[in-house]
């Protein structure tokens, strides 16, 4: 399991197959547990990202690591990653060839892994995962889209300037891992939302 996730991690650090390989300065790969009940999927590396080529370290990563503590959680017991793996210029959001052409890292990461649930960090993971937009209005839900489980809440950096936000965040993530505990007791979740295949 940890010799593949190395595997992927080498090819998308040495990847150029889209365009935003020309502008980055580091690839950032997934980081955390092999054996995680959940990956956190984010957008895009961002500039901190990008200069030291690990997944949400800069400001937003802070709070997603303090909405993790609240829940009595630490990041290096998750799988946290992002849906293209280069920094977009001026951060702006990654275009559909550049998802679509970087999604075959992720799904191996999925692959690999095998989470018991997908927590997905705003708009652009919403769109790219599940089709969906407006994430405000679908957060804390529970999606299953080819037997899979994905948890929706707001990307970490929409509370960086709306302290509200930073709340909603909290409970959210503290419904996740309420979630991830009953399903490891084999206990029913509720689904709000199926996905037809
Ligand atoms: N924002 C993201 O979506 N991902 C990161 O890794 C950092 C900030
Ligand atoms: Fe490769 Fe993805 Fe980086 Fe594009 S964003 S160069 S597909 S790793």
């Amino acid at each position: 399991m940890e010799k593949k996730l190395q595997g992927i991690k080498k090819k998308v650090i040495e990847c150029t197959k889209c365009e935003l390989s020309a502008t980055r300065n580091n690839a950032v790969p997934g980081k955390g547990n092999y054996k995680s009940d959940v990956i956190f999927v984010g957008e895009a590396p961002g500039k901190n990202e990008d200069m030291k080529g690990e997944p949400f370290i800069g400001v937003a990563g802070n709070k997603l690591s303090t909405a993790l503590e609240s829940a009595g959680i630490s990041r290096n017991e998750v799988y946290i990653t992002n849906i293209v793996k280069c920094r977009p210029p001026k951060n702006r959001v990654p275009t559909a060839i550049e998802r679509n052409t970087c999604q075959n890292y992720l799904k191996k990461e999925i692959e690999i892994i095998n989470p018991k649930i997908i927590c997905v960090l705003g708009n652009t993971a919403f769109n790219s995962l599940l089709d969906g937009k407006e994430i405000i209005k679908f957060r804390g839900k529970v999606v299953r889209k080819n037997n899979q489980l994905y948890f929706l809440t707001i990307h970490p950096a929409a509370t960086i300037y709306n302290q509200k936000l930073i709340s909603v965040l909290k409970k959210d993530i503290k419904k996740l891992f309420k979630l991830i505990q009953k399903i490891k007791e084999g206990k029913k979740v509720k689904i709000d939302i199926e996905h037809m295949p």
